[in-house]
């Protein structure tokens, strides 16, 4: 048996492919998730010990702390996995809906971290936060599920500082679209939005909803990827970037997978970031400075990552 890790959200996409992956590997998995039908199909399966954990519940939280503490293995990771999707125009979420995507794709992590530190703290061990390319690029429709992304964004770059001296590495993984349930689990409350949208989105909305019912036939599969024909990547290039940052000597602090095209829309919307941060009276480079200062950042990161000696 390797390392015991916790992975909230295991009842399906990410997460449960996540939990197989890492349980085939040898280690103990944890597998975190709300349904009793999804404990029950956990149960049984090799190295996995199913835990049910709602992240938006103290209680069910603080179980989960005494019950992994009482089984002696200590804890040596915690993949904070557990997210909720959804579109819809900013006017069209409910008060309610708004929170609770913040609940538990923000609060969650948050809640989950400070629970188990003790444990993480006494193994050195990491937590691995999964992200997604919407902590960076944004567009119309997916503004809150975007939001919480930008915010853990920020989380997990303040929470590595706080926790490095103490020897547990924090990660975020940024997978661009993966193939898993989120976009049907999302579904029901983005057609609600959709349906209440008021002027000037209304006539859009209606648009979009016929459009579910009357789908365009599906694009050349040969056909690149671009806005209108997106290629869901296989969830395992998310838990091949999970467990790098679990188990390498120097793990990332940030690991985007996905395709080249989506690859391709993360850089150049960093690009116009850094143009607009140099676009100012008091601080402006020239494109010669701005060069420099990128192969000086690429020295000192070739340097971090030099193998020990
Ligand atoms: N799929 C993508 O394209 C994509 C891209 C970038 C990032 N991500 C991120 O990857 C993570 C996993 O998403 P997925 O794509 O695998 O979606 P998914 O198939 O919908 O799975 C979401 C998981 O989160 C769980 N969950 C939801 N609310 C919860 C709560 N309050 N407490 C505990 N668990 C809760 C769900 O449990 P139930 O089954 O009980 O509802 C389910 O296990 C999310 O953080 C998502 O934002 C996904």
């Amino acid at each position: 048996m390797q390392k015991a890790i916790l992975i909230t959200g295991a009842s399906t996409g990410i997460g449960r492919h996540l939990a197989h992956y890492l349980a085939e590997r040898d280690h103990l998995v944890y597998a975190a998730v709300r349904k009793d039908t999804d404990f029950a199909a956990l149960s049984g399966v090799p190295n996995i010990v199913p835990v049910q954990l709602d992240v938006t519940n103290l209680e069910q939280i603080e179980t989960a702390v005494t019950f992994i503490t009482a089984q002696g293995t200590g804890l040596y990771g915690l993949v904070n996995n557990a997210g909720l999707g959804g579109l819809g125009y900013f006017t069209t979420w409910s008060e309610a809906e708004f929170q609770q995507i913040f609940d538990v794709n923000v609060a969650g992590p948050w809640r989950m971290s400070n629970a188990f530190l003790d444990l993480l703290l006494a193994a050195r061990g990491r937590i691995v936060n999964i992200g997604s390319q919407g902590g960076t690029v944004s567009k119309k429709l997916y503004g809150p599920y975007t939001m919480t992304k930008h915010a853990l964004e920020a989380y997990t770059m303040a929470l590595n500082e706080e926790l490095r001296p103490f020897h547990v590495h924090v990660s975020i993984v940024q997978p661009g679209g993966i193939v898993s349930n989120i976009g049907a689990n999302g579904l029901p409350d983005m057609v609600a939005r959709l349906q209440r949208a008021q002027p000037p989105f209304a006539t859009e909305a209606q648009q979009l909803l016929a459009s579910f019912d009357n789908p365009s036939p599906p694009p050349d599969p040969n056909a690149p990827e671009s806005e209108s024909n997106r290629k869901p990547s296989s969830p395992e290039i998310v838990a091949t970037a999970v467990d790098h940052a679990l188990f390498a000597d120097r793990p990332k602090l940030r690991y985007m997978v996905g395709t080249h095209w989506e690859g391709n829309r993360v850089i150049n919307t960093l690009i116009d970031r850094l143009l607009d941060a140099n676009d100012s009276p008091e601080h402006s480079y020239s494109r010669e400075q701005l060069i420099a200062l990128l192969d000086q950042q690429l020295q000192a990161r070739n340097e971090a990552v030099r193998p020990l000696q």
